[in-house]
């Protein structure tokens, strides 16, 4: 997706025109930012998607190629616009977002199977839902049968989730709203998210973790103990925007790098990196490199 993103001191309501005082083009999209993510931290990253053959698209795969991303697997389509997002950011650091998926909805199992062998190859497979549906299942499927570990990100959330979504992922990761469409329970504090996580975890996935934005993260474990609260430190944030992309693309950088650290420590770190991104607007801009963060995070 290329993000439009006005900043405005609140967001509109229904009908309601406001001024806002700045506007900017960014590189978005959950798939491509948690992937730019993990590739700041140091990881060898691929990305499966389509864009347009349109003046976005030429420019994201630049971007891509850019950080390092291998764009082998990145199509191009002549029948569909590169996907775009229009976000509204206010003063207060929240945001509003319309995609309009566009040329990412034309990937399909063609194109999976084209990157079977850098699916097959990889230590982690990292999927959400701005393509279909049907083909974000199809390669968690795929990495499982080949013994890579999968991580969905159910973003943005739809209330009839195809239930074997849940047993295709090791791991779970959904923000408050997303668990809240997906058990139909509200999740707004902790208490809640420990619910949640636990009504998720029964659905056949590894493990469950719930972001929390300021208050952290909630982790839950099919062999394990109960599930945790992973605090973290409060910092002033300017932009939240494509911060639980930052997590989940740390939390694939750990998985992959770690495999052997324990889940609730790699949620920890990956707190800490995305804690970074709000503190600057902007998604990928505002992600770190891994040597402007604490030695200790490696
Ligand atoms: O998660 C943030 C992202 O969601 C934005 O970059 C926007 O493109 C939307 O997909
Ligand atoms: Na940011």
């Amino acid at each position: 997706m290329t993000d439009l993103v006005s900043q405005a001191p609140r967001l509109p309501k229904a009908g309601e025109t406001i001024h806002g005082h700045k506007f900017f083009i960014g590189f978005g999209g959950k798939g491509a930012n948690q992937c730019i993510q993990a590739a700041r931290l140091g990881a060898k990253t691929a990305m499966v998607c389509k864009v347009g053959k349109d003046f976005f698209g030429d420019n994201y795969i630049q971007n891509f190629k850019d950080y390092g991303v291998n764009t082998d697997f990145v199509g191009q389509a002549s029948d569909a616009a590169t996907g775009a997002a229009s976000i509204i950011v206010n003063d207060a650091g929240d945001n509003a977002i319309v995609i309009v998926a566009g040329a990412n909805m034309l990937l399909g199992s063609e194109e999976l199977h084209k990157a079977l062998p850098a699916i097959s190859h990889a230590k982690v497979l990292v999927c959400q839902l701005e393509i279909s549906p049907q083909t974000s299942l199809q390669a968690l499927r795929m990495a499982q049968e080949n013994k890579v570990k999968t991580i969905f990100n159910p973003a943005p959330a739809i209330p009839d989730l195809d239930t074997d979504f849940y047993r295709a992922s090791d791991v779970f990761c959904c923000n408050e709203s997303e668990a809240e469409l997906l058990t139909g329970s509200p999740v707004s504090n902790v208490e809640e998210a420990h619910r949640a996580g636990q009504e998720l975890l029964k659905r056949g996935c590894g493990s469950v973790i719930i972001t929390l934005g300021p208050q952290g993260c909630v982790v839950v474990e099919a062999q394990g103990s109960a599930s945790r609260h992973v605090q973290t430190t409060s910092v002033k944030s300017v932009d939240t925007t494509g911060a639980g992309d930052s997590f989940i693309g740390a939390l694939a950088f750990y998985m992959a790098h770690y495999p052997t650290m324990p889940l609730e420590e790699m949620a920890c770190r990956a707190n800490q990196v995305a804690g970074v991104s709000v503190q600057t607007v902007g998604t990928q801009t505002s992600y770190p490199l891994k040597k402007h963060l604490p030695a200790e995070l490696f």
